[in-house]
């Protein structure tokens, strides 16, 4: 049933005759807008992810205004709301640390405005998860504009993907086979469109996934940023837009528990970045839809990885896009998805893909050729990880995978980064790494450091992974035996903090086990006399984010946005 203009939330700004509705217009008027070009409209807020900093979004400045023909041509009229721009390669400590701000902001921005619907864009690592956590807990019409990706990297003829190849070439550098020249041209060659990473890391992971959970058009996530199909896709975006306003399709009729089903089959068949996992909680909380670490484990073990795809495999998204994207792979596994599950475009995720295809199957391979037969994320438990811990057995060295070796323990990431490479440290291939103090409380923010650097002395003896666990993450397009995510962490008392240097520790991934070879006795008798690390946070964001982020095992929101409490309309005055 179509809705009324009346009963377009804006109206309550626009569309009364009382005083505060003779500011709102008059200062709309202000602007140069005409009374029929957004009374009775309606209004679409574009969440604009743009800034001079952001190389994942330098398109949207541009791309923004595709958004806005679409949604005038739909009849909509278009407002862009500028939202913190989280650009993953330049934010310190952490883009991880602000997911939850954005998330907020969004929220606001949607509540505070004479807003009736909205696209988000975004598209960089944690932005995709943010908005869609805010548009969740607002809970008005709302569809996904994906950045895309960047184009392949290149350089002297080889194909470097984001990421994965410059942790790669920096092993080979730190070893004294690739000389400092070398490494200069290669800056210049990795990144060289604009677009998100082109691996399958965070960014693509969460993309897809947003795709699948029914948040995109069609086939949107896969589409390379500076692709002309791009500008085209964001024009259809911004139509639709206008259109789920007036069906009052919102993220609660489009989201259940079958297409966060989908979402994992999604996330395991592509290999998909381990810090989805917590993202996917977040939002599944969000939504009120039960999901945990359990859910997480037994889709593992139903998905083999089949999308041929930098980390786990070799290629990179722009040959994802060729070879069918992600329709053509959700095509691949029609019997394992719940077809029914709603989109944005108010057609089932069965219908959508109905007519995709398979172009190469080398990228995107059948369930019976599978990249990697046993699961991408394998989720962990035992006495160092009551809550869970995680792990990417995909990308890891096989031998890896049943281990027992002595700890050899950092305190945290500066004590790791100041002895990592002393000739002297008492390491061996078989040593197990384990890193402090990273997680959600402790970094703060969970950074990225759970692919601990190897030890030069190592990695110049030829060793080229070793098992490493932290609580906390690690990029998606990072890869190596690094268990991570370790939850309770470490920083609020859990296990992790009383292992030792020396102590034994053992990992059997295909049993799902993580066990320190101490009794429960002595954990307790060793956090007793524990000390929480000396690190405040007297002010600030830091100060409001320490108190109140969840761990890593229910997705890092923080507890007053978590699940679904429904947003309050603002007063009326
Ligand atoms: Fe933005 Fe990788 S840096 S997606
Ligand atoms: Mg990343």
């Amino acid at each position: 049933m179509k809705k009324k203009p009346e009963e377009l939330r804006s109206h309550r700004w626009f569309g009364v005759q009382d005083l505060r509705a003779f500011g709102h217009r008059s200062r709309m008027l202000q602007m140069g807008y005409r009374h029929e070009e957004f009374v009775g409209k309606p209004i679409v807020g574009i969440v604009n992810t743009w800034s001079g900093i952001n190389p994942c979004h330098f398109h949207f400045q541009a791309r923004v205004e595709d958004v806005k023909r679409g949604i005038i041509q739909a009849g909509g009229f278009p407002v862009e709301l500028p939202a913190l721009s989280l650009s993953e390669p330049m934010v310190k400590p952490t883009t991880m640390l602000y997911r939850n701000l954005l998330a907020m902001e969004t929220e606001e921005l949607l509540r505070s405005h004479p807003i009736d619907g909205a696209v988000l864009m975004g598209g960089c690592d944690k932005t995709t998860p943010a908005l869609l956590m805010g548009a969740i807990s607002m809970d008005i019409p709302a569809i996904f504009l994906p950045a895309g990706p960047m184009l392949r990297g290149n350089w002297k003829g080889k194909v470097l993907g984001s990421g994965s190849d410059v942790w790669k070439y920096w092993a080979e550098k730190t070893a004294g086979n690739i000389s400092d020249a070398q490494w200069k041209e290669m800056e210049a060659g990795i990144a060289r469109s604009f677009g998100h990473c082109m691996t399958m890391g965070t960014a693509s992971t969460l993309t897809a996934l947003a795709e699948s959970l029914g948040f995109t058009l069609p086939g949107a996530s896969s589409i390379p940023a500076p692709d002309a199909s791009h500008p085209r896709m964001a024009s259809a975006t911004g139509e639709m837009a206008v259109e789920m306003i007036w069906s009052d399709r919102k993220p609660s009729d489009i989201l259940s528990r079958g297409s966060f089903d989908n979402a994992l089959m999604t996330q395991m068949g592509l290999g998909g970045s381990t810090n989805a996992i917590i993202h996917l909680i977040a939002l599944a909380r969000r939504a009120g839809v039960p999901l945990d670490l359990a859910d997480i484990d037994e889709a593992s073990r139903e998905m083999p990885v089949t999308v041929n795809l930098q980390p786990s495999g070799s290629k990179l998204m722009e040959d994802f896009y060729y070879a069918g994207g992600l329709p053509g792979f959700l095509s691949t596994i029609r019997d394992k998805l719940k077809l029914d599950a709603a989109t944005v475009n108010g057609r089932t995720l069965g219908e959508n893909i109905a007519d995709a295809e398979v172009y190469d199957d080398d990228v995107i391979r059948p369930l019976n050729r599978p990249v990697y037969a046993a699961g991408a994320t394998a989720v962990l438990f035992g006495n160092l990880a009551p809550e869970g811990c995680v792990m990417k057995p995909s990308a890891a060295d096989p031998r890896l995978l049943r281990h027992e070796g002595p700890a050899l323990v950092f305190r945290d990431y500066n004590e790791m980064a100041a002895q990592i490479n002393r000739d002297d440290l008492d390491v061996t291939a078989d040593t197990v790494l384990v890193l402090q103090n990273a997680g959600p409380v402790g970094g703060p923010g969970m950074p990225e450091w759970g692919m601990l650097p190897l030890p030069k002395k190592l990695l110049e003896q030829g060793v080229r992974d070793m098992l490493r666990i932290s609580d906390a993450r690690m990029s998606g397009t990072s890869y190596g035996a690094c268990i991570l995510h370790v939850s309770p962490e470490s920083h609020i008392g859990g296990p992790l903090a009383a292992v030792r240097t020396g102590d034994i520790i053992s990992v059997d991934v295909e049993n799902r086990q993580i066990e320190v070879k101490l009794t429960d006795a002595e954990i307790a008798a060793r956090l007793a006399e524990w000390q929480p690390p000396d690190r405040d946070y007297p002010r600030g964001y830091n100060h409001m984010f320490a108190r109140h982020v969840g761990q890593a095992h229910e997705g890092c929101d923080f507890d007053f946005l978590d699940g679904r409490k429904g947003v309050p309309e603002p007063e009326i005055h």
